[in-house]
């Protein structure tokens, strides 16, 4: 069975090849959160400084919340998206209103948040609280597209449900929140957007899309 090859092996190989990364300290979720925001449109080499002098100002959802904007603003200045901000400082303000200042482990909840949409909502229930939702961007699409040989267009959003169907599928019991940042971690070092690293990938001899040496043509994606 391709799937449980695939989970098994992926996991076991993010134990062995997970970068230290300053977010990956805790499962704290607003630290997860935090993460999670600043991570949607920008490199993880990027990021790290920020998030350090971002949690360093901002230690938690309280301190975020009771912040002027313009604080929060100066401390993102470079990163860019500066709605990421606004919607982040929003969403920890309802947090302290409507949750007693405590990120919900509920999903429906945390999809309610500003800013917060399929991808974060599965990132923060499976990294920190380590329920068995797909989280679901890019570098996940790729690598699934790959694996699978799936020539559907992952720009259609119909494309996209169908991976997050198959991603959740493909979670190990008790091990969301490993499995989710081993796919992101496979697609960020080995399954690459260009001159994937096959002979380093623990999944290679399974991987439908290299068998029939398309691995460089998925995933099909239309419109930029
Ligand atoms: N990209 C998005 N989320 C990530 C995470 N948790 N770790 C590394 N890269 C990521």
């Amino acid at each position: 069975d391709i799937k449980l090859y695939f989970s098994e092996e992926l996991l076991s190989w993010f134990h062995i090849h997970k970068r230290t990364l300053p977010w990956r300290q805790n499962r704290d979720p607003y630290r997860v959160w935090v993460s999670e925001i600043m991570l949607q449109q920008t490199r993880v080499d990027t990021v790290i400084p920020y998030y350090e002098r971002f949690m360093d100002r901002f230690p938690t959802v309280t301190a975020l919340a009771e912040a002027p904007e313009a604080e929060v603003l100066k401390c993102w200045e470079g990163l860019g998206y500066y709605s990421r901000a606004r919607n982040l400082q929003a969403g920890a303000r309802e947090v302290v209103d409507n949750y007693n200042s405590v990120i919900p482990d509920d999903a429906d909840a945390v999809a309610g948040l500003k800013g917060i949409g399929p991808y974060t909502r599965g990132a923060v229930m499976s990294i920190a609280f380590n329920r068995p939702e797909p989280a679901v961007d890019g570098n996940v699409m790729r690598v699934l597209s790959r694996y699978f040989c799936l020539e559907d267009d992952i720009a259609k959003p119909r494309t996209r449900i169908q991976l997050e169907h198959l991603a959740k599928s493909l979670i190990p019991e008790g091990a969301a929140g490993d499995f989710n940042q081993a796919l992101m971690e496979l697609g960020a070092l080995v399954c690459t957007p260009k001159s994937p690293g096959c002979l380093t990938c623990p999944v290679m001899v399974h991987c439908q899309g290299r068998l029939v040496g398309k691995e460089n043509v998925l995933p099909i994606k239309t419109k930029a």
